[in-house]
């Protein structure tokens, strides 16, 4: 069985990043999609809500489960029998990362492991969860971006953080 890894911060998860587990679902039989604590930012959502939604996000799809670890990526994917992981490329602006990331970690993981890059979809290509953060919390648009169940989720944290929606 060929048990696939996407795995990022998701914070939060995106129509982009849906995009890319629905095409990625389609090329194994089993998708984990990871949700990892990223150390170097400050989260809006916690890792367990962040786990939630997008198990409310990609419940019509049977082959994705979602799971979530702290601590090295190449220590959870040697340990879960994981063939490869994917990452989503949306411009040469992310290519210095993510060669940087699989180069080290295809020195980390188990024989015959690969990093995968699916190209993002030029619908979605300009969308990063971070900006889609800052226009949510600036009172921009973001329908559309995310989905419906995700803008919810993200308007009752507002609510939660500051007290009730504002008018
Ligand atoms: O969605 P992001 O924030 O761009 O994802 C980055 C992430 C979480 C995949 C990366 O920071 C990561 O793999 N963190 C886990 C710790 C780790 O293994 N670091 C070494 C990477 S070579």
């Amino acid at each position: 069985m060929k048990r696939v890894l996407y795995t990022g911060s998701f914070d939060p998860i995106t129509n982009g990043h849906l995009d890319l587990i629905n095409r990625a679902s389609k090329l194994c039989d089993e998708l984990v999609v990871g949700v990892i604590e990223n150390k170097s930012k400050i989260p809006f959502f916690t890792i367990e809500e962040r786990t939630g939604m997008i198990e409310k996000a990609t419940k019509h799809l049977k082959n994705v489960k979602v799971d979530s670890f702290c601590g090295l990526l190449a220590d959870y994917v040697n340990a879960h029998n994981i063939s490869a992981v994917v990452r989503g490329l949306r411009a040469t602006m992310d290519f210095e990362y993510e060669i940087q990331m699989a180069q080290m970690n295809a020195r980390l993981f188990k024989k015959d492991v690969e990093t995968i890059f699916l190209m993002t979809s030029p619908d979605y290509s300009f969308i990063s969860s971070s900006m889609i953060k800052e226009v949510f919390s600036l009172k921009g648009n973001i329908k559309g971006l995310v989905p419906d169940v995700i803008l919810e989720c993200m308007e009752s944290k507002l609510a939660e953080k500051t007290g009730g929606i504002e008018k």
